[in-house]
């Protein structure tokens, strides 16, 4: 029987994408999938390279080549353990089970301990770049032993995207660490994804611009320093007409967000981690507060507020192309601020060097940007902060009045702009050599006696502030 270099479960539109991708890169490859109609699926698009799947689990399992190389694509969750269940009889010691999904890094944790006791290697391995991404270079994020990652490196490097030659791939770090690098690559996708909408409302209430205008805009900063998958297809966004109405298509759409969770999971563990990023979290709140759709309708009769016209139109247009920029290095300085953090926590040996590096391409949240941040941490692996980088300093300061004044303007107009304002706070927070926490410290200890540490003395000190000395 032919052997086989790797096997996806799993045949929906990413799994078979990314087989399809492996078979165009020479590879050997097969699939299994308990639902007929998604192996006829493969047959038909992978004619061209005589690709087959198996509609039997323990003959995929046998057409494999040792040590096996079994690759999963399906939903995250009980499937993934369920699957696992079905496979591991049919395993042998030192086979390799790759989850490619978005699960929860702590379930990835588990399922990699539960698996070593049985000598099978177990990676988490975060993938981005949608359907477009698997078939043509995605970024990918494995993590687990180093050793069984060498088994699939050829594979990966193979079918990643690729900068400046680069592959978007790398070895992530031991444990659930790809799946963890996963999840805060898609908190960075929430904030930016917010930021879009926000200046998508101040273009269109504070400006006054129609979709046609909103589309320009967006297109003319696409070709600068903005230049990133997001803005491109959010551009692309305002020229698709609903078939139905003639209108645009975005027009008839419901302003009620959905999420699969992997935002909310990176919030939830920044609390953990006592490692802020608000500008995340509050793109992970704005999406819940959409839901209140009746509530806001509602309020908005009952607490209308009167914006005022702009009057500099041209120039609010160029501050808001700093504040977006500026919003975007937030992000990314909130996310991988985090990724260092949970590095030490979880000994995950992340190297934020090589995870800009991947994240240039291929993933959703690829962006020019990334560059000038791959260069940072280049320059210097150690950086205790994005903001601690000269050229990124030199970026922010240019940009930063502009963005206070866009700030100001939506609020002096009543345009809900969460992220935007949190991303500003969050710079000042951060440049405030003095902040009034001593307040906070001294509160504390009156009402509590949770003591405090002072300027001028090591040590922990308690007051007796009822004393009127
Ligand atoms: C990616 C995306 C992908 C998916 C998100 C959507 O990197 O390719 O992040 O993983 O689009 O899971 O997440 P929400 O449904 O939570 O918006």
């Amino acid at each position: 029987m032919k052997q086989f270099t790797l096997g996806m479960i799993g045949l929906g539109t990413m799994g078979r994408n990314l087989l399809l991708n492996m078979a165009d890169n020479g590879f050997q490859v097969t699939g299994y999938d308990k639902d007929p109609k998604m192996l006829k699926k493969l047959e038909e698009d992978g004619k061209a390279h005589d690709l087959k799947g198996f509609a039997s689990l323990e003959d995929f399992i046998q057409s494999l080549e040792l040590p096996r190389r079994v690759m999963l694509l399906v939903p995250a969750g009980p499937i993934v353990d369920s699957v696992i269940q079905e496979l591991v009889p049919l395993l042998s010691k030192g086979d390799m089970i790759i989850d490619s999904g978005n699960s929860h890094f702590t379930d990835t944790s588990r399922r990699a301990d539960e698996l070593s006791k049985q000598g099978i290697h177990f990676f988490g391995m975060g993938i981005s770049g949608g359907e477009e991404g698997a078939r043509f270079g995605p970024s990918m994020m494995p993590g687990g032993d180093k050793q069984a990652y060498n088994a699939v490196k050829p594979i990966l490097e193979a079918v990643s995207a690729k900068v400046n030659g680069d592959p978007c791939v790398t070895y992530i770090g031991p444990g659930a660490s790809g799946h963890f690098v996963k999840m805060v690559h898609n908190g960075i996708e929430y904030a930016m994804m917010q930021v879009l909408a926000e200046t998508y409302a101040l273009l269109k209430h504070s400006l006054g611009y129609s979709n046609e205008q909103i589309y320009t805009t967006f297109d003319k900063w696409n070709n600068g320093r903005l230049k990133s998958f997001l803005l491109e297809v959010t551009k692309d966004i305002f020229k698709v007409k609903d078939p139905k109405t003639g209108n645009l298509l975005l027009d008839m759409i419901k302003d009620e967000a959905k999420s699969k969770g992997t935002g909310k999971w990176t919030s939830q563990v920044s609390m953990d981690l006592q490692l802020p990023i608000p500008t995340i979290n509050e793109a992970v709140s704005t999406r819940d507060l959409s839901k209140f759709k009746s509530l806001r309708v509602a309020l908005s009769k009952a607490l209308p507020h009167q914006g005022e016209a702009i009057d500099h139109k041209e120039a609010f247009e160029v501050q808001l192309e700093q504040a977006l920029y500026f919003a975007m290095i937030i992000s990314y300085a909130q996310g991988l601020h985090l990724l260092e953090a949970a590095s030490a926590e979880y000994k995950y040996e992340l190297n934020l060097k090589e995870i800009s590096q991947i994240w240039r391409g291929g993933c959703i949240i690829r962006a020019e940007l990334l560059e000038d941040i791959y260069q940072a941490y280049k320059k210097n692996p150690e950086l205790p902060h994005l903001f601690s980088d000269e050229s990124i300093q030199h970026k922010l300061k240019d940009i930063v009045p502009g963005t206070r004044h866009v700030v100001i303007t939506a609020i002096a107009h009543g345009i809900a702009i969460p992220c935007y304002a949190s991303a500003l706070t969050y710079y000042d927070s951060l440049r405030t050599a003095n902040s009034p926490l001593n307040l906070t410290q001294a509160q504390r200890d009156f009402f509590g006696a949770h003591t405090f540490e002072r300027v001028d003395e090591e040590g922990i000190f308690h007051a007796d502030w009822n004393s009127t000395n």
